[in-house]
């Protein structure tokens, strides 16, 4: 019995291949490393005192997919990580994005019938419900106006899933929605690294507190929130990896079924907030300039994680410090060297 994981070198990916190889699965990797380095793989083996198997394949070719499957008749279900996720990139360049997450996905799925694999967890995210001005949002609610490309494919691909269990019910589809995943591993060796300017607030806040960036800029203090700034649901990235573990023991007893849960902590967050707790926890500063709203943001954005916990017994348990020390533990080693 092996798990596909594709994009498991990735972020998440990588986090829950540590957290499958701990609770015993047999695990396959399929990464082309667009997002991510070959470093990784070698450091989960660390980890973890286990090997897994590995393709460097993108999930768009299709002989290769079908040679994946075909050589792994071990194959009992896929974690399907893999995919491209920066909003603005998004916006400037659809085509990739529209081809890379769907017509991958489609790839995968269409590989996945043929060889009669039909169980999988699919990453999707917070973004697909849009801004409907709720406190905090429950699966029921359904998906919303999505405002980039990259939220649109997430949208599409939960859509593409819905109309296959519909076709063929004996599939077993759980699809996660994300929120804000940060922290790190607690060896401080696998975590958020993205190439340039990051667009998101722990993996700026990380740069600034390392002296890579002079100071962050807080978009936006005069939303209707507690102290004016955005809000959000933070959740620690092992969390988010052990509510897979969590997706596919549900899988295992339930055998078929199409099913949607959020994973976030349901308690919501402010910029400042992160900023005074990481700078308190860590004994760091992080200089910041309150600027303009940043386009398309929205004041709140937090789960109701209930459905989770009730259908899967799964509960995110890491606190804000927890993601903030943790986060900063792989920042210091990663950009100071320490
Ligand atoms: P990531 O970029 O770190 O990981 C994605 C991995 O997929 C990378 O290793 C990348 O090289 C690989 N990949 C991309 N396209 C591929 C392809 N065509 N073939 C093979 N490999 C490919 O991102 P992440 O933060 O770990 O996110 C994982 C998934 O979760 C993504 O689908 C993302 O959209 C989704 N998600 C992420 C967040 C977040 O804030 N990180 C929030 C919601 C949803
Ligand atoms: C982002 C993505 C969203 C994705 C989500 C999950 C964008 C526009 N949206 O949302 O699609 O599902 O991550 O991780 O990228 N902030 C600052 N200064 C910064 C960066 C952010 O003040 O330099 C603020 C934002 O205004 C927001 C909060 O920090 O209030 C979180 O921002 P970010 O980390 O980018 O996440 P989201 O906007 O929630």
């Amino acid at each position: 019995m092996s798990i596909l994981v594709t994009g498991g070198a990735g972020f998440i990916g990588s986090h829950t291949v540590v957290e499958l190889l701990d609770k015993g699965y047999d695990v396959i990797v399929v990464d082309n490393f667009v997002n991510s380095k070959p470093e990784t793989l070698d450091i989960i083996k660390d980890i973890t005192g286990k090997d897994f198997k590995f393709y460097e394949a993108d999930i768009l070719d299709k002989e290769k997919m079908d040679e994946i499957f075909t050589e792994n008749k071990d194959i009992t279900s896929v974690i399907h990580f893999a995919g491209l996720k920066a909003v603005g990139e998004s916006v400037e360049m659809p085509l990739e994005y529209y081809q890379n997450n769907i017509a991958g996905t489609l790839v995968l799925l269409n590989t996945m019938r043929k060889h009669n694999i039909k169980s999988i967890v699919f990453s999707s995210s917070a973004t697909v419900y849009g801004d409907q001005g709720v406190p905090k949002y429950t699966e029921d609610l359904g998906r919303g106006k999505t405002t980039n490309p990259y939220g649109t494919t997430k949208a599409m691909i939960e859509k593409i899933l819905e109309d296959l269990y519909f076709s063929d019910n004996q599939w077993n589809i759980c699809i996660l929605r994300y929120f804000n995943p940060i922290g790190a591993h607690k060896s401080g060796l696998l975590g958020e690294d993205p190439q340039g300017i990051p667009n998101n607030l722990m993996p700026y806040i990380m740069k600034v507190a390392a002296g890579e960036l002079d100071h962050l800029n807080v978009f936006g203090n005069d939303y209707d929130t507690k102290d004016g700034t955005g809000m959000r649901d933070y959740i620690h990235v092992v969390d988010l990896a052990l509510g897979h573990i969590n997706a596919i023991e549900k899988m295992e007893k339930t055998k078929k079924g199409l099913s949607v849960y959020n994973l976030g902590t349901g308690n919501p967050y402010s910029v400042l907030d992160l900023v005074n707790t990481f700078e308190k926890v860590n004994g760091v500063k992080v200089p910041y300039v309150i600027t303009d709203r940043r386009p398309g943001d929205i004041a709140v954005c937090c789960a109701d994680p209930s459905k989770a916990n009730k259908e899967m017994g799964w509960r995110a348990e890491r606190e804000l410090e927890e993601m903030c020390r943790d986060s900063w533990n792989f920042a210091e080693k990663r950009y100071k060297g320490m």
